[in-house]
């Protein structure tokens, strides 16, 4: 996928180019807005009405879940799901590989989250080996990316800066656990698509950036620095990104160790962020932000929250092809 074109599987954020996530963006704005009207609601809902769609989520997932059966909704998409493994023929010993390509003769498109990483690929690699293949979309694979969530983090920041030149040029900060966060991986990986990005990863040592991550902003000359106090890059910050510990990777109690409030927004925090910077969190939030933090008109979080949902129609009507039909609804 290299332009605007088209979408089938979204399974790597870096297969986005900079013209999609335009498009991307500007669809989800434009589904937002005819959502506003009865009429504009019921021509959504027209839109995709004779599609269905498998969501096969089987790690927790309260957002990421809802949002796209929401989104399915507002597109008149109707949805079947597996939450649960065990009410799944995989019980009885049947292969991913043979669920995957049972889920596929029953819908048009498969929405998957698993605590395995390389889960999504692999489904979409077999989707591509036979005679009806279906988009995959990747809702999260394990701790290694979570490509919608970065479209809708880009989404986010876009309308944020809506009037101060975009994204371009902004310095974006990443705190907490990002090291087993994915869904700071996978936002990295869009970055190349904007001029003059910088980034600050505020992280406890051990659960610093990746290497791998930091090879590929190095290969495409994003400049990123690293630090483990907040305090001291805090002011420069246009938006920061904070995310909680992944406690549930840890194999002995790893994070049990980290001093949480240096890696933490409250109300001290905030005289120190600039007034047009803002805070994002993927949510869902431990102790790093204080649930005070949620008055500020700079905390952004619950907006995002709400922009997953109309990201995710975005991402369903471009990859059904519909970009044109919803266009012309008057
Ligand atoms: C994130 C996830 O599942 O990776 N949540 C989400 O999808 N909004 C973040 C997290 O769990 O920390």
């Amino acid at each position: 996928m290299t332009d605007s074109a088209s979408l089938f599987h979204v399974i790597d954020p870096r297969i986005f180019k900079r013209p999609l996530l335009d498009q991307l963006c500007a669809l989800a704005t434009r589904a937002r807005s005819l959502s506003r009207t009865d009429q504009g609601a019921r021509a959504l809902h027209d839109l995709l009405s004779t599609r269905r769609a498998m969501l096969y989520f089987t790690q927790p997932s309260t957002r990421t879940f809802l949002s796209f059966s929401n989104a399915c909704h507002v597109l008149g998409i109707r949805t079947s799901e597996i939450r649960d493994p065990s009410t799944s023929s995989e019980v009885k010993g049947e292969s991913f590989e043979d669920s995957i390509r049972t889920f596929s003769s029953y819908v048009d498109v498969i929405v998957m989250r698993t605590k395995e990483s390389g889960r999504a690929a692999q489904a979409a690699r077999l989707m591509d080996g036979i005679p009806r293949p279906v988009p995959v979309i990747n809702a999260g694979s394990g701790s290694d990316q979570h490509p919608t969530q970065a479209l809708l983090d880009i989404y986010t920041l876009q309308r944020s800066f809506e009037n101060r030149g975009g994204i371009d040029g902004k310095v974006i900060g990443m705190m907490g656990d990002l090291k087993r966060g994915r869904t700071v991986r996978s936002l990295c990986y869009l970055m190349k698509n904007y001029v003059g990005v910088r980034l600050v990863f505020i992280a406890p040592q051990q659960f610093a950036m990746e290497p791998d991550v930091k090879a590929h902003l190095d290969e495409h000359g994003i400049p990123y620095t690293e630090t483990t106090r907040l305090a001291d890059v805090l002011p420069a910050l246009d938006a920061i990104y904070v995310t909680r510990m992944q406690t549930e990777w840890d194999t002995a109690g790893e994070s049990r160790n980290v001093e949480l409030s240096q890696f933490s927004i409250g109300t001290p925090e905030l005289s120190a962020l600039r007034p047009d910077a803002i805070i994002m969190h993927p949510l869902p939030r431990g102790p790093e932000i204080d649930p005070a933090v949620d008055q500020d008109p700079r905390a952004m979080y619950w907006r995002q929250e709400r922009n997953g949902m109309w990201m995710r129609v975005a991402v369903l009507v471009k990859i059904f092809a519909a970009e044109d039909r919803i266009a012309a609804i008057g």
